[in-house]
């Protein structure tokens, strides 16, 4: 993907043993297409060389206020107004001390205050020990770095260099890069409680063995990812799968449909908008047996099924759905006649929308293809990352909220 294509940042290092993590942000910046600035301070050259950051930025770096590199001779305003942000990683405590401050004694805390704070953000992934993370010094100084305008970043929690536990670790590059490109992208859905039903269920027949259905996930977490990115609050309700939570996601795990019936259930008070990806397996085993089932049959109980509650059906015959309080979106992977089956799907279960997709050609990928059928008609998405049709997905529904408030 190319999500930061355009975009100039400006990566600050500060001094910490978390500067090793800033040489494979750097790479992870570059490849998703932004070009990367790199400034050093003098204590984060002991822990990683500027050769190193040269090399993976392809720019020379910048160290010193006395740089006589620039024509002008002025590193600071010429850095700073070329920027789309500023990413400080690490930032130690003692940097943080000094922005707090507004000291400016070199390149790095010299640039950040020169920047011009309308349209250059500074970003800040703080980097240190647990105690001096705690310390209230650090938690004034964090305060008053967000009351002046900059975003922090983390931090993580665990392990630390120093072999004790806690929280104070920077974000880990993937994190800081997915914290970036959400920074970047527009607030559609800004003030908005998204639920998002993802996954397969499970439903067992004895304790190591059930009935399920094929789907990954993936396309719901994406979507997760997506309406968290446009600024929503998100909970994922997930069926078993093996995904990463998307960051800043609350993720509700649960395994049979009567488990994500009740937490979507649960959910759906505080929900604007549900938007229901799960497979959930049609049918549950009526009588699951409590000890394993024997291979020559021995405690073999009689199975039945039943039918399990429409968790989609049920939300959108809601109160809150029908006074538009709550927004309901249906998916259907069908194998074929889509626009039919779809359209058939949407009135049965009284949604607005309904998103269909080839089941067959989606199920495990990391791409897909939509369409989006509601009461004039169809749009089709075309074949894209799953991802890409999650944020086309996430902008049509924020343009069907805003017309609904008008
Ligand atoms: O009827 P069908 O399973 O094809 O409907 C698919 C849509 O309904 C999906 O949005 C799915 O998440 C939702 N659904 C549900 N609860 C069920 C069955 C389906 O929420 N028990």
């Amino acid at each position: 993907m190319n999500d930061l294509a355009g975009k100039h940042i400006v990566l600050g290092l500060s001094g910490g043993i978390a500067c090793y993590k800033a040489a494979e942000l750097c790479r992870a910046l570059l490849k998703e297409g932004a070009t990367v600035q790199v400034v050093m301070t003098e204590a984060a050259a002991q822990f990683i060389t500027p050769v190193t950051m040269q090399a993976l930025s392809q720019r020379s770096v910048y160290g010193s206020q006395w740089d006589a590199r620039a024509p002008n001779n002025m590193a600071h305003i010429n850095l700073s107004r070329e920027a789309d942000a500023i990413l400080i990683a690490p930032a130690s405590a003692d940097f943080m001390a000094k922005l707090v401050q507004g000291r400016a004694d070199d390149l790095l805390s010299l640039m950040c205050l020169a920047r011009p704070m309308d349209r250059v953000p500074l970003l800040i992934a703080p980097a240190m020990n647990r105690e001096m993370w705690d310390h209230p010094a650090t938690q004034r100084n964090r305060a008053q770095l967000q009351a002046d305008g900059a975003h922090l970043l983390g931090v993580g929690v665990g392990e630390q260099a120093c072999g004790e536990t806690g929280d104070g670790r920077m974000l880990e590059p993937q994190e800081l890069l997915q914290d970036l490109i959400a920074f970047f992208s527009p607030k559609r859905l800004a003030g908005q409680h998204v639920l998002v039903s993802a996954g397969p269920t499970f439903e067992a027949m004895d304790p190591v063995r059930g009935i399920t259905n094929l789907s990954s996930g993936k396309m719901g977490f994406a979507i997760a990812r997506a309406a968290q990115e446009a600024g929503a609050t998100v909970t994922l309700v997930a069926g078993p799968v093996a995904l990463a939570t998307p960051r800043g996601v609350q993720r509700v795990n649960v395994v049979s449909a009567l488990d994500m019936m009740a937490a979507c259930v649960a959910q759906a008070d505080q929900a604007t908008v549900f938007i229901a990806t799960a497979a959930v397996a049609d049918w549950r085993p009526d009588n699951a047996a409590d000890q394993k089932i024997k291979k020559d049959g021995t405690g073999m109980p009689q199975l039945g099924f039943v039918e399990n509650p429409d968790i989609l059906a049920t939300l959108a015959q809601s109160p809150r759905a029908a006074s538009g309080e709550l927004f309901c979106v249906g998916f259907a992977a069908e194998s074929h006649d889509l626009l039919a089956h779809a359209t058939a799907k949407r009135a049965r279960k009284k949604v607005p929308l309904l998103v269909g997709n080839i089941g067959p050609a989606t199920f495990g990928q990391d791409d897909n293809a939509l369409l989006l059928v509601d009461a004039n008609g169809a749009i089709e998405i075309p074949r894209n990352s799953k991802l890409a049709l999650a944020r086309l997905l996430v902008a049509d529904i924020a343009r069907r909220l805003a017309q609904q408030s008008v």
